[in-house]
C-alpha cells in the first residue's frame, strides 16, 4: 500500500503483532516467583501471559494464587486450573501483569479499558505493590489520547446526563455498543462512554475532572500506577522505566 506522498505504508501484520504481545508476556513471566499473589489483567496481551503462567504451573509446579480483573480472564484462568483468590483474602497483591491501550513514553501513563474491564483493573492495580504492563510497540505514544479514546465507566441511571457533563469537559463521548448494537454492559453492570479528547496535554487535570463527574464510576486514565512497561516489537523485547511524571 502507498501513502499519498508515495511512501510505502507497512501496516502492522496482525500475527506479527501477536508475536510481539506474546514475547512481552513471556518476559513478564520471568518476574513471577513462587508463593506470589498475582493480579491478572484483561485483553489479548494479558491472555498470552495467563496461558504462559498456566504452562509454568503445570510444568514447573510453580505455586501462586491470582486475582482476575474480569469474568473473561477468570474463565481462562479456570480452564488452565490456575488457583484463584480475591481481595477479600489478600489486602495486597504482589505483582499485577496487565495490558494497555496506550502507553505514554516517559511518564508511563496509560489509557486502559478498551476491553471493558477498567474498573476491576484499576481496583487491582491500586491494590498492587507492583504493576507491570505488557504491550506491543503499536501502543506507545508521545501523548495519551493520540490513538484511542478514554473509556469511562458510568452507571446506567441517567447516563445521558453524565454524558452531557463529559461533553462539557471536551470528551465528545459516545456510548459503547456491543456486537448486538445494544449498550455494552461491563462485568459490574455499568455502561461505558468512550471519550475522544484527542491528544491530552494535561492528563492529570483531565483525570482530576473525571474523578469528580457524578455518575462516572471510574475512568481509563491510569496515571502513576506503573513504573515498568515490557514492550515487544520489531527490535525484540525491551523494558521501559518511568522517567517523567
Ligand atoms: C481491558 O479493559 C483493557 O484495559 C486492556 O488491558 C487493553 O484493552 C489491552 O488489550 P489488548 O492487550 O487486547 O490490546
Amino acid at each position: 500500500m502507498a501513502a499519498l506522498d508515495g511512501r510505502e505504508i507497512n501496516p502492522v501484520n496482525l500475527s506479527e503483532q501477536n508475536q510481539w504481545k506474546k514475547a512481552a508476556a513471556e518476559e513478564a513471566l520471568k518476574l513471577v516467583e513462587d508463593g506470589m499473589v498475582l493480579g491478572l489483567g484483561t485483553g489479548s496481551t494479558a491472555a498470552f501471559f495467563v496461558s504462559a503462567l498456566g504452562r509454568r504451573i503445570a510444568e514447573d509446579g510453580l505455586r501462586i494464587t491470582a486475582v482476575p480483573t474480569s469474568v473473561q480472564t477468570e474463565t481462562q484462568a479456570h480452564s488452565l486450573k490456575l488457583p484463584l483468590t480475591s481481595l477479600a483474602q489478600h489486602a495486597q497483591i504482589d505483582l499485577t501483569i496487565d495490558g494497555a491501550d496506550e502507553v505514554e513514553l516517559g511518564t508511563l501513563y496509560l489509557i486502559k479499558g478498551h476491553g471493558g474491564a477498567l474498573l476491576r483493573e484499576k481496583i487491582v492495580a491500586a491494590a498492587s505493590k507492583r504493576m507491570v504492563v505488557i504491550a506491543d510497540e503499536s501502543k506507545l505514544v508521545e501523548r495519551l489520547g493520540s490513538l484511542v479514546s478514554v473509556p469511562i465507566e458510568v452507571v446506567r441511571f441517567g447516563w445521558q446526563a453524565t454524558g452531557r457533563r463529559l461533553t462539557e469537559l471536551g470528551g465528545n463521548p459516545s456510548l459503547r455498543l456491543g456486537s448486538d448494537k445494544k449498550p455494552y454492559v461491563t462485568d459490574s453492570g455499568n455502561y461505558i462512554m468512550d471519550c475522544a479528547f484527542g491528544p491530552i496535554e494535561k492528563p492529570k487535570e483531565i483525570a482530576h475532572h473525571l474523578d469528580h463527574v457524578v455518575g462516572a464510576v471510574e475512568h481509563g486514565l491510569f496515571l502513576g500506577y506503573t513504573q515498568e512497561v515490557i514492550v515487544g516489537g520489531r527490535e525484540g523485547v525491551q523494558t521501559l522505566k518511568k522517567t517523567g511524571s
